[in-house]
């Protein structure tokens, strides 16, 4: 793992955060999950536009700009140095005092982590990942919008350890309306009669680059590919469903609260967007060297 933080590039197990950082103490802060395929940093410039939308919502002010900002992932990935790679790019409100007010906070700090990919077991995949519907629901767009990918991610986390208590591999987040909002860090994909349909943003669902690429790839192979709100029902009525995202790459789902749904393993749909992706995956994004 190498980490740059405060300037320099240092060993993951080196790498240290002052405790007054206010993203240590309050969550305030906001980050990206970036991958690295074939030695080209995936759509950082998508990724870098949605953390600046992020800072622009949260007013954190991003050192040196955005150009900035690229060049720290792209020094950080070429220290690390492997073709396959998974970016965690953050940048905190900084230090201030032992009180919430961010104007206190003179400097933001950036800190970028690349480390080696961790994947979902190849027989979790093939079986298909089982979600439960969590008991918490993605916060409405006039409390923290979740369309900022902030490191407020509590909702998230408690999801997720709900879903591994019981059993479940994923949750699955409904909003305040009960319509699927995502699941806790990724993008929710249904495949009925041919067509692929996930949640609009305004569901509660983050703007996902692996969502947004699927979407734009589905119609360019002249699917039917519309973001449109979805319930549980649309879940256990449809031929396929998948999770996507930076980490979660594309996971067909087997189940949603111990009853199966979709293909038993990636359907046809799913398939066909995996093997796209792949091929996309190769030429999208800068080279780091
Ligand atoms: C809450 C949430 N939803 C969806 C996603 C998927 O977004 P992306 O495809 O940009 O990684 C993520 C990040 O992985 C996330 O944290």
């Amino acid at each position: 793992m190498k980490v740059w933080i405060d300037g320099e590039i240092v060993e993951g197990a080196e790498a240290r955060i002052p405790v007054l950082d206010h993203g240590f103490l309050y969550g305030d802060g906001i980050f990206e999950g970036i991958r690295i395929y074939a030695g080209r940093v995936f759509r950082l410039d998508d990724h870098l536009a949605r953390l600046g939308t992020a800072a622009r919502c949260t007013g954190i002010e991003l050192p040196g700009g955005i150009e900035a900002i690229r060049e720290v992932v792209l020094a950080t990935a070429r220290a690390f140095g492997r073709d396959e790679a998974y970016v965690r790019l953050v940048v905190s409100r900084g230090e201030g005092g032992l009180g919430v007010d961010p104007t206190l906070c003179p400097e933001p700090r950036v800190v970028c982590i690349v480390d080696a990919v961790r994947l979902y077991e190849p027989e979790l995949l093939s079986r298909g990942l089982a979600l439960r519907t969590s008991s918490l629901r993605r916060a409405p767009a006039d409390a923290l919008d979740p369309r900022v990918k902030s490191l407020n991610y509590m909702t998230s986390a408690l999801a997720k350890r709900e879903a591994r208590l019981a059993g479940a591999d994923e949750a699955l987040l409904l909003n305040a309306q009960g319509h699927i909002a995502e699941a806790a860090v990724a993008n929710l994909f249904v495949v009925r009669d041919g067509a692929l349909q996930t949640p609009p943003a305004t569901d509660g669902a983050l703007e996902g680059i692996t969502r947004r690429t699927l979407l734009e790839l589905a119609r360019a192979d002249g699917m039917a590919a519309e973001e449109r709100t979805l319930g549980r029902f649309d879940v256990m009525a449809a031929d396929e469903v998948f999770l996507s995202g930076s980490g979660a790459g594309i996971a067909p789902v087997g189940s949603l609260d111990g009853q199966p749904v979709g293909a038993p393993g990636p359907g046809p749909v799913t398939k066909h967007l995996i093997d796209r992706f792949a091929a996309f995956a190769q030429e999208a994004g800068p080279r780091f060297r």
